[in-house]
């Protein structure tokens, strides 16, 4: 039990509707395809993770109607731990509506259902679970105050690392600087990551991505955040860049070339990858730069497996599907 990943946060029923361009406000367009799959972001990211073979627990509310039963048999049916599972009576379930154009370009519109229903009880109540795990990830689907909450509780012992995707980005910043006070790991887009150093008056407006800026940058994030030691910044298809408060900027150039049909969820993806990777190299003695880079390399190899299908979780590969997969 001592590898365990926890990941706190939505489960949703994602609605995908493909079409050539998107439509326009007032307009009514013929779509070209519909799907549904298993989504929600902390649903994702857990799911991808156990289909790598790591052992995970999902921290979720579910809605008592025909989604949120078959979400909680997916979670059954991908070994997923659902102790913490909480059904709530007299809730619809999360819903995506997602809309996918020809280019791959999304747009997507949630709705809390169930998991606007959490509360801190709903913390407390899973803290055994919290305190054995190695890794909880938090997004931020679900109110701040309770990612807030479970990140201090998670924070109150040294084994658990916490792990934060601050996505959806909230329109007030503010709320995500509070969280950054109990993360250890962070992984924000290049938006998400100029935001968060435009805290400091001599960076704002600055959008260079080259990395001597990015270190720039990151030394003030790191300056305000004591307890932050690793930054990721995700460039898509470019690749990452590693930012360790020891070792400053790594830019990892991303050599693989696949056709994306459908990059919904790839970050989500590559999260869950990424812990797993993490989770299974810790018994080796530290963390040096190189395991980071490694990790990161592997993880974004399955999130890459994963704009190639449709969907969200159903376009997540196992650990099969991505030792098989040919580039
Ligand atoms: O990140 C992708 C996810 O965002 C989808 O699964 C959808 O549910 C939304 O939460
Ligand atoms: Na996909």
């Amino acid at each position: 039990n001592d590898r365990l990943i926890t990941v706190v946060g939505g489960s949703n029923w994602d609605m995908f509707t493909y079409t050539k361009e998107l439509p326009k406000a007032g307009e009514t367009i013929k779509g070209t395809d519909f799907k549904t799959s298993f989504g929600g972001k902390a649903s994702n990211q857990c799911v991808q993770a156990a289909l790598l073979g790591s052992k995970c627990s999902i921290i979720t509310k579910l809605s008592q109607d025909i989604f949120g039963q078959n979400i909680l048999k997916n979670y059954k049916d991908h070994n997923v731990d659902c102790s913490n599972i909480t059904i709530v009576p007299d809730v619809p379930s999360g819903i995506a509506t997602i809309i996918v154009d020809s280019h791959g370009e999304n747009e997507i519109i949630i709705v809390g259902g169930s998991n606007a229903t959490f509360t801190t009880t709903d913390i407390d109540n899973a803290k055994p679970t919290i305190d054995k795990s190695l890794l909880l990830l938090c997004q931020l689907e679900i109110a701040d105050e309770i990612n807030l909450y479970a990140l201090k509780l998670a924070k109150l012992n040294k084994k658990t690392k916490t792990i934060l995707n601050p996505s959806p980005m909230p329109k007030d910043l503010n709320l995500v600087k509070e969280l950054l006070e109990y993360v250890d790991i962070l992984v924000v887009n290049k938006h998400e990551f100029n935001d968060l150093a435009a805290f400091d008056e001599q960076h704002k407006g600055n959008q260079n991505t080259d990395l001597k800026h990015m270190e720039e940058k990151s030394k003030s994030i790191f300056s305000r955040h004591t307890q932050l030691n690793v930054l990721i910044v995700t460039l898509g298809s470019k690749g990452q860049v590693l930012i360790t408060r020891s070792n400053g900027c790594t830019m990892i150039e991303s050599n693989i070339n696949v056709v994306a049909v459908d990059t919904t969820g790839a970050g989500d993806s590559f999260l869950g990858s990424l812990a797993h990777y993490l989770v299974e190299s810790s018994n080796e003695p530290e963390y040096t730069n190189q395991k980071w880079v490694d990790c990161i390399k592997k993880a974004s190899k399955v999130a890459a497996i994963s704009v190639t299908k449709y969907g969200t979780q159903t376009s997540y590969p196992s650990i099969k599907q991505v030792e098989d997969f040919k580039f």
